[in-house]
């Protein structure tokens, strides 16, 4: 058994207790916390591993609830355009022309990004996601991976129903748990009902989770109530969607019987204001879904309508967009914004381990901070520095189920130098 000792200035347990524990102590037995409080001492040899951080901090590692890691190979190649354009113009064509080692590098581009921003787990919706599954399992990082599902042609979602099953019996529990598959039913508009119903199932059989975008825009409510005479919530309810565990992406234009509903089922929500805002889908109504008790993780979605995965970054955007569509700045405190950003999304991903929070027991995933940095002193409050003054740039050490991954700024699993050269070639190829 590995023993791996961090000794750290300060600490942040998370979960409910987001009180700082000074000169603490965190030990690690393999991929699990076996100690967390004040530092003691060790008869020599017992320690594997010392890693010291001094005026460091010590933190839950940030879980994207929501993203499609490998479109990172399509960031800056479309902006500014309408969402239907956007995607019928530039964004589906490109990924036509997508191969299977383009989303193996694509995806090892958006890890490398992860990694550095703090992310530990991610929540992924794309297709060939074995390969995916191979670019987490190689870089350590925990991820839920689910294919994106498209039901419009017949034999194509049937098709695609059976990768799904495939990845499930070749990936869900790979890496002792590092990596969890869901079932990915792209969207209401793109599912109709008849084949969302067979994803359902399957679901049950195989006791998976659903990853599904939902409510995103305005016109997509409005359509679904044109064919359908409901809207996406209200339709999805009727046909026993949430009768499983859901991951629902977006939740912007809710009604109040919608939050209700969601709430009341459970549904586990990821927030993504950054893209909501760039491509101009609205605000999500997330203060009213605090309020009512719902289940809401943040996610960046994909690097194509960002443009970036940083998490530090979205947790911010998240609060003070809650603060200023609300006028109330006591909406979505820096506390609860870190939970949002951390235990909450590992709950969003329905794992059977736990992460998101450290305790003993708990899995090591976590990050240090650098804190000896201007923005960061005085150190009145440091969960307010993070929430509101933090950058990836401070993310100094990050560690996966007690793997490091990136030290000293260093990433130590994956070489980045060649990933970002296999990236720029193959997405210059892509958009030619
Ligand atoms: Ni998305």
């Amino acid at each position: 058994m590995t023993k791996i000792l961090i000794r750290s200035d300060y600490l942040l347990p998370g979960g409910d207790n987001w009180n700082i524990i000074r000169n603490a102590e965190l030990l690690i037995e393999d991929t699990v916390v076996s100690y967390i409080g004040a530092q003691r001492n060790y008869p020599v040899g017992v320690i594997d591993r010392i890693i010291e951080g001094k005026n460091k901090l010590v933190m839950p590692g940030l879980v994207n609830a929501h993203t499609h890691a490998a479109m990172a190979l399509l960031r800056g190649y479309a902006d500014d355009m309408p969402l239907m354009d956007w995607l019928e113009q530039k964004i589906w064509p490109a990924e036509a022309r997508l191969t299977k080692e383009d989303i193996y590098w694509g995806t090892l581009l958006a890890i490398c990004e992860m990694i550095r921003g703090g992310t530990t787990c991610f929540a992924d919706m794309y297709f060939h996601m074995e390969e995916v599954a191979r670019a987490c399992l190689e870089s350590g990082i925990r991820a839920s991976l689910a294919q994106g599902l498209i039901g419009l042609d017949a034999s194509q979602g049937a098709a695609r129903l059976e990768d799904s099953k495939i990845l499930v019996s070749d990936w869900h529990g790979a890496g002792e748990g590092l990596i969890t598959i869901m079932l990915g039913p792209h969207a209401p508009y793109t599912c109709p009902p008849q084949y969302l119903e067979k994803v359902i199932s399957i679901a049950a059989e195989l006791s998976l989770p659903m990853h599904i975008h939902l409510a995103e825009t305005r016109g997509e409510v409005q359509d679904c109530l044109d064919k359908w005479g409901k809207r996406p919530i209200a339709l999805m309810d009727s046909i026993g969607l949430f009768k499983q565990q859901v991951l629902a992406a977006h939740c912007v234009h809710l009604s109040e019987d919608e939050i209700l509903t969601l709430t009341q089922r459970q549904v586990a929500i990821a927030h993504n204001p950054g893209s909501n805002l760039k491509l101009g889908s609205g605000i999500a109504p997330l203060a009213e879904l605090l309020e009512r008790g719902a289940m809401v993780s943040i996610g960046t979605d994909g690097a194509a309508s960002n443009n970036n995965l940083d998490m530090l970054e979205e947790m911010r955007l998240a609060s003070l967009l809650a603060k200023g569509s609300c006028e109330d700045p006591t909406v979505l405190p820096a506390r609860k914004a870190l939970k949002l950003a951390t235990v909450n999304g590992a709950r969003s991903l329905f794992l059977k381990e736990e992460t998101g929070l450290l305790r003993e027991g708990s899995q090591a995933d976590l990050i240090m901070l650098d804190m000896d940095k201007p923005h960061f002193h005085p150190y009145h409050d440091l969960c307010a520095q993070i929430v509101y003054a933090a950058s990836s740039a401070d993310v100094e050490m990050v560690m996966v189920k007690g793997r490091v991954l990136m030290e000293g700024k260093k990433l130590v699993t994956v070489d980045e130098e060649k990933i970002l050269h296999e990236a720029n070639e193959r997405a210059v190829r892509l958009t030619r």
